[in-house]
């Protein structure tokens, strides 16, 4: 099952992701995370994407394509992909469809995480990352220590006011309209109000993934695997 998950910036896509990958058993491929990885190895696609970043504006299409593709070709996607923030202008769309078509795939599912801005602005101003596993922190200094791995949580240079300004503001002209596009497409989207426990979002998200059911009698819900 290949799952696209949109939202702007803090809308919770990275915390969702890694708690359906679990979920389902499917990967997280999250460009975020590659880019920042090859930024930290100094590599070319690294030194390539980091001013974008650190400004918060979009890496070129030509980058985020180059990484769909040797991601979605690779073994480990072979179940499947929760593809996290790696799909936010109409060309990359355009150029995963075609690339999954190539492989006899397609998108499966899009689940779009709704949340207004006051709130992103106050989780990004308030996040802290691990900068070993990435796994994000709300209301830890930095400095703190991851409880997963034992890295160090660092604040993200794109987390700063002016940078979340953009982001916000890229979010609306260029990846707004991917949503409409994949309706367009007659691809399943499901709105997900994610100004809510990350728990109670789970659930949401796995419920318009058709994933939990009800238990028989019990009133009770359960996650089907
Ligand atoms: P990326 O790392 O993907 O950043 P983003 O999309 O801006 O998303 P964030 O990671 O900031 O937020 P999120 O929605 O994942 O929320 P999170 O779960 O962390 O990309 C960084 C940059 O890389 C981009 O700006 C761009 O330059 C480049 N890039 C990446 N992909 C690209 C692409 N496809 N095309 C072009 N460029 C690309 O949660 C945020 C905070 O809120 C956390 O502290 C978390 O603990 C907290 N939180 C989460 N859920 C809840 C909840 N329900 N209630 C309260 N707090 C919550």
């Amino acid at each position: 099952m290949i799952i696209v998950l949109l939202g702007p910036p803090g809308a919770g896509k990275g915390t969702q992701a890694d708690r359906l990958s679990t979920k389902l058993g499917i990967p997280k491929i999250a460009t975020g995370d590659v880019l920042r990885a090859a930024v930290r190895d100094g590599t070319k696609r690294g030194r390539e994407a980091k001013a974008y970043m650190d400004r918060g504006d979009l890496v070129p299409d030509s980058v985020i394509l180059g990484i769909l593709q040797d991601v979605m070709t690779s073994p480990a996607a072979k179940k499947g992909a929760i593809l996290d923030g790696a799909v936010r202008t109409v060309p990359q769309a355009e150029g995963l469809g075609t690339m999954l078509k190539e492989i006899g795939k397609k998108v499966d599912k899009v689940l779009l995480f709704d949340v207004d801005d006051e709130e992103l602005v106050k989780r990004l101003s308030g996040r802290t990352v691990c900068e070993g596993c990435q796994t994000p922190y709300m209301g830890r200094e930095p400095g703190s220590i991851c409880e997963k791995c034992g890295h160090k949580l660092v604040r993200r240079k794109d987390d700063e006011p002016e940078a979340i300004r953009n982001r916000l503001e890229v979010y609306r002209r260029q990846t707004a309209p991917v949503v409409d596009w994949y309706r367009n497409h007659k691809m399943s989207v499901s709105r997900i109000d994610a100004d809510a426990p990350v728990d109670t979002v789970t659930s949401r998200a796995l419920k318009a993934l058709g994933r939990e059911k009800r238990e028989e009698g019990r009133g009770k819900r359960e996650v089907r695997k």
